[in-house]
């Protein structure tokens, strides 16, 4: 059903407060703000209006899976396994990724069907340290770790990367926390050096650590203290 209806046809709405509503940008489908009045509402959306909910959607549901090497952080890919496939088919449905990993990096990948949550989890303004092992094809130099504090100019985007910490654990090895998430981040970074990324692997985003019981490929479900976290 189109949202203008749904809405209208709630006892609290008559039309012309459901296009104020949209236009004032108070309703929610699915945790994202929506405009458009055409917009199609399904049994299984959540709709909002400021704090108010109209209509629950499927139970929100978080997964940590921990991510193998060769596979895609997408919801459909034509060439390539993806991340979704490595669930059961009835679990997938309405999934989205909360930080997108490489398609050889490995480690903790969080999927959810709450839009909001994620949110939280990945906006650059939650400032979410995330922790990563990163192995080196060259030498790590002593003079890394300053350059990380420091930032790194990114001209695409054109900002400076916020202070990161980099720990040299061995001639071609570090533990690096981040607190964004810009694309290919940690591999620009040590572009910067001229120096490739071999091995990436994601241990942790905030206080949710990857279980180091699921081996690759294998997921389960966050607690509720993991969620509550966020
Ligand atoms: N930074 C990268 O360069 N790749 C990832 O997969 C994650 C962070």
């Amino acid at each position: 059903m189109r949202l203008d209806r749904f809405l209208a046809n709630l006892p609290c709405y008559n039309r012309q407060q459901v296009r104020l509503l949209l236009v004032q940008r108070r309703v929610r489908v699915d945790g994202e703000i929506v405009v458009d009045p055409l917009h199609e509402v399904r049994e299984f959306s959540r709709v909002e209006v400021d704090e108010q909910l109209h209509q629950a959607g499927r139970p929100a549901r978080y997964l940590m899976l921990h991510k193998p090497a060769g596979c895609v952080s997408a919801t459909h890919d034509r060439q390539h396994r993806t991340v979704l496939e490595l669930l059961p088919a009835e679990l997938r449905e309405d999934l989205h990724i909360a930080g997108r990993l490489d398609f050889n990096t490995t480690g903790l990948l969080i999927l959810t069907n709450d839009g909001q949550w994620s949110r939280r989890l990945t906006q650059p303004s939650t400032k979410l340290p995330k922790v990563y092992q990163v192995q080196t094809e060259d030498e790590i130099g002593e003079h890394y770790p300053a350059k990380f504090r420091e930032g790194f100019y990114f001209a695409f985007e054109d900002l400076t990367t916020l202070p990161a910490q980099l720990q040299i654990l061995g001639t071609h090895q570090a533990r690096l926390e981040i607190v964004e998430g810009r694309y290919h981040q940690v591999k620009r970074m040590f572009g910067h050096f001229q120096n490739k990324v071999i091995g990436l692997h994601r241990e942790s985003m905030g206080s949710i650590v990857l279980d180091p019981a699921l081996a690759p490929g294998e997921f389960r479900e966050l607690t509720q203290q993991e969620i509550a976290a966020v």
